[in-house]
């Protein structure tokens, strides 16, 4: 319909020309990108705002440029911005009355700037902006006094980011005039003290600490936070206000990397879901203490500040008992502390766990029917720790209906109570990796599953995927181990002496992807029957040769390192070139007079050589070399080759001693006279 089109087309030429007049009036273009009602002007080494933007603009993004100063009239005519972003700036001051009377704005980035020059002008500034509800000051080299200037009744504020600055010390007044703050975020700053500096704050939610030098965090009673972050602090004592007859809000307490001595007093009523605990030194104290002398034992904890006020917190210190509400956690994180067992309730009160984290612990005996897990547990890691014992009963196992992953590697563990695995219906993921654990024979069937094994019956698994047995010292593997799995992992490295053999894996041709023979002594394995198999291990075996049944796979990475390989085909690196990915070869002792291979490999830009620099070769001499660095003269050709290099050698050799007997000849002609001369002036006899 071009009778309708006509009129919308001019009406767009007369919007272009409105926004060209004003800075036609100008001698430089404006810098900036319309789109709609935003102007982007990033990136433009702008030492003013520009000016000639449409009056109506409502969002302003000058964003890395060289502002030093928000002057009275920089904004004059931009009366409807709604957003105005000047991150990364150098700026030092926003002058008091850049914004006018009552201006609209509502957010407000400040970021990476150098307002701590100008704080006081800006804080002025600030004032005239009732409406606004975010604004980033982070980075601004702000020291406590001049935030408190700066935030003077931003009574709208929801959403205040103080991070990166020099804040040292907070308290009651710092934010009390923020009742409408939501969210702060106030790390990496160098805050030692806090104290009661959020009670003015009624609706904050969410709170970030993580990076400063906090002590501790004591008569914590923020009941409407929902997450607070303390993470990379010196925290060593977390305890909330117990008295407090009201639920906490607190769903998700990060207080990863501290100085935690014991578990944090939480609140003995709250919704807390997710707890992060790791990098610690948290341990419980209640199997230390004896009852007859524990009465005596100190249970409070004074704490003083800086006005030397004295806050006395009373704790159950060495009373297991006391864990506050735990029963909303799904997710606790404990990896790196010192937990030695878990005391009686501990976890059985968790009645949500999915995951548990104990990677890196003390723990040494696990007993899942004391612990009393609950059904939602998913995944369970213990791995490194010091466990020589696994007890469970029957009934327990069965209760542990969701568990999925279990992870026990890097353990003690000689026994584990027969049917462990087998009776945990949704187990996927296995790992005993590091403990020592066979595969039990055909004929003991482990039937009795109450009784300690020390070995593990893993035939007929049928809901696990994955299988990591890695040093677990297997000798031998009974031939039909693997029989009734669905393995797509397997994992049996380090385990010298296993031996595999092509019959042991029969059962896991259809569905093997991931395999890992490494140092298993492995004899001559067909791989040809695994044809979803994409990750091959295969170092550490002595190998002379790449088994030719990899050929036909489809394999994308394969560790064949550290074996007694000369030498790879170039019809085998041709077929396996165009499908690898990721391949290890060093450690070999390859023959530099057959590396057609390798530059083959090198040359398939799809190929990853991860440690090509460690590939060495050896030529006919035994002289070893760096493959790749140098193309070395090998063969019948070769020989040729050495020859004109002893030749040139030797006409390199002639050359020297020719110039440097002329050299004698031309230079020394008076030594030589004088030797001559001394010859004749001898005196004759005659
Ligand atoms: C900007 O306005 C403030 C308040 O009206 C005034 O005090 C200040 O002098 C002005 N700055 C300049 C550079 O005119
Ligand atoms: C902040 O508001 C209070 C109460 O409305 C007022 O007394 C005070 O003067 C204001 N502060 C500034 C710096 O305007
Ligand atoms: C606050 O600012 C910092 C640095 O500018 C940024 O990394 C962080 O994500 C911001 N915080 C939030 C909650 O957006
Ligand atoms: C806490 O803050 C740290 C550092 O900013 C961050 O890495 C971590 O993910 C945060 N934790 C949570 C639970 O958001
Ligand atoms: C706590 O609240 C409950 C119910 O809301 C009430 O029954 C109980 O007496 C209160 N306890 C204290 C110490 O206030
Ligand atoms: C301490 O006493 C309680 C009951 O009074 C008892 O259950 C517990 O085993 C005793 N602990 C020790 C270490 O004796
Ligand atoms: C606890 O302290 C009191 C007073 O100092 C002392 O009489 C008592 O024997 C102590 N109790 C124990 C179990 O050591
Ligand atoms: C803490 O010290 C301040 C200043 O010295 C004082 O105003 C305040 O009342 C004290 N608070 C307590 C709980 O003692
Ligand atoms: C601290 O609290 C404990 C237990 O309530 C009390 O025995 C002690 O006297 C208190 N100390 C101070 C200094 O208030
Ligand atoms: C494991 O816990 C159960 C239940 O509390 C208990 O009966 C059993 O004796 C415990 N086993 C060991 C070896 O402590
Ligand atoms: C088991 O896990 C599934 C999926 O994660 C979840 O939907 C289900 O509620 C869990 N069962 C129990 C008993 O927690
Ligand atoms: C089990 O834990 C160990 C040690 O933390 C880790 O290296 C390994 O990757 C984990 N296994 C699985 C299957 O995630």
């Amino acid at each position: 319909m071009p009778v309708h089109t006509l009129p919308s087309t001019f009406l767009m030429l007369l919007a272009v020309w409105s926004v060209l007049v004003p800075s036609l009036s100008h001698p430089q273009p404006i810098p900036c990108q319309m789109i709609q009602r935003m102007a982007l002007c990033n990136n433009g080494r702008l030492p003013h705002v520009p000016v000639g933007l449409p009056y109506n603009t409502d969002e302003l993004q000058l964003n890395h440029n060289h502002i030093q100063t928000l002057l009275n009239n920089s904004l004059l005519h931009y009366s409807s911005l709604y957003t105005l972003s000047l991150a990364g700036n150098h700026l030092e001051k926003i002058e008091a009355n850049a914004f006018g009377d009552s201006h609209p704005l509502q957010i407000l980035n400040l970021a990476e700037n150098k307002l701590h020059v100008g704080y006081q002008d800006t804080s002025h500034a600030l004032l005239q902006l009732p409406q606004l509800r975010v604004l980033d000051l982070s980075q601004n080299e702000l020291e406590d006094d001049m935030v408190f200037h700066l935030l003077q009744n931003l009574t709208s504020l929801q959403y205040l980011n103080l991070s990166r600055n020099l804040i040292q010390r907070l308290d009651e007044s710092s934010f009390e005039g923020l009742p409408q703050l939501r969210e702060l975020d106030l790390h990496s700053n160098m805050l030692f003290e806090i104290d009661g500096a959020f009670s003015g704050n009624p609706k904050l939610q969410r709170l970030n600490l993580a990076f400063n030098y906090l002590p501790c965090l004591i008569d914590f009673h923020m009941t409407q936070l929902v997450v607070l972050n303390a993470s990379h602090n010196f925290i060593e004592w977390f305890v909330a206000l117990q008295e407090r007859n009201e639920t906490f809000h607190l769903e998700t307490l990060d207080l990863t990397d501290n100085k935690l001595l014991f578990f944090p007093f939480l609140p003995s009523q709250s919704r807390l879901r997710n707890i992060y605990l790791s990098h610690n030194s948290v341990r419980f104290y209640g199997g230390l203490v004896d009852n007859a002398t524990g009465e005596n034992w100190t249970t409070s904890v004074q704490f003083y500040n800086l006005n030397g006020n004295l806050s006395n917190v009373t704790a159950q210190l060495w009373d297991d008992s006391l864990f506050g509400d735990v029963s909303s956690v799904e997710i606790l994180d404990l990896r790196d502390n010192q937990v030695e067992y878990f005391p009686q309730g501990f976890i059985s009160q968790m009645q949500s766990l999915t995951r548990l984290q104990m990677h890196t612990n003390c723990l040494k005996t696990l007993n899942l029917t004391s612990a009393g897990f609950s059904s939602s547990l998913y995944a369970l890691d213990v791995s490194n720790n010091r466990l020589s014992e696994v007890i469970a009963e029957k009934g327990a196992l069965a209760a542990l209906g969701n568990l999925t992953y279990l992870n026990m590697s890097l353990n003690s563990l000689r026994w584990l109570p027969s049917g462990l695995f087998s009776s945990v219906e949704s187990l996927r993921s296995v790992d005993l990796s590091y403990n020592s654990m066979g595969i039990c024979p055909s004929e003991t069937r482990g039937e009795d599953k109450d009784s300690p094994s020390d070995c593990v019956v893993w035939r007929n698994m049928a809901s696990l995927r994955q299988l990591y047995l890695r040093g677990c010292g297997i000798k031998g593997m009974p031939p039909s181990a693997f029989a009734g799995m669905r393995l797509t992992h397997l994992e049996l490295s380090d385990n010298p002496g296993l031996r595999v053999e092509t019959g042991f894996l029969q059962a896991l041709t259809g569905t093997l992807q991931h395999l890992g023979l490494g140092k298993t002594d492995m004899q001559a394995v067909d791989f040809s029957p695994f044809h979803r198999l994409r990750y091959l291990n295969i170092s550490r075996n002595s190998l002379t040769h790449l088994p030719k049944s990899l050929l036909n796979l489809d394999l994308r990475m394969l560790d064949a390192s550290d074996n007694n390989l000369s030498t790879i085909s170039p019809g085998h690196a041709a077929s396996l070139a165009p499908k690898l990915r990721i391949v290890f070869l060093a450690g070999n002792p390859f023959n530099c007079c057959q590396m057609e291979w390798y530059r083959m490999f090198e040359t398939t830009t799809t190929v990853n050589m991860v440690d090509h620099t460690e590939i060495l070769c050896q030529d006919e001499a035994k002289i070893t070399y760096r493959a790749g660095v140098l193309s070395i003269l090998c063969g019948d050709s070769s020989r040729e080759s050495v020859f004109w290099y002893l030749l040139l050698i030797l006409f390199v050799f002639l050359l020297f001693v020719g110039i440097q007997t002329i050299c004698v000849l031309t230079f020394r002609p008076l030594m030589l006279q004088k030797t001559v001369k001394k010859k004749s002036v001898k005196p004759t006899s005659y």
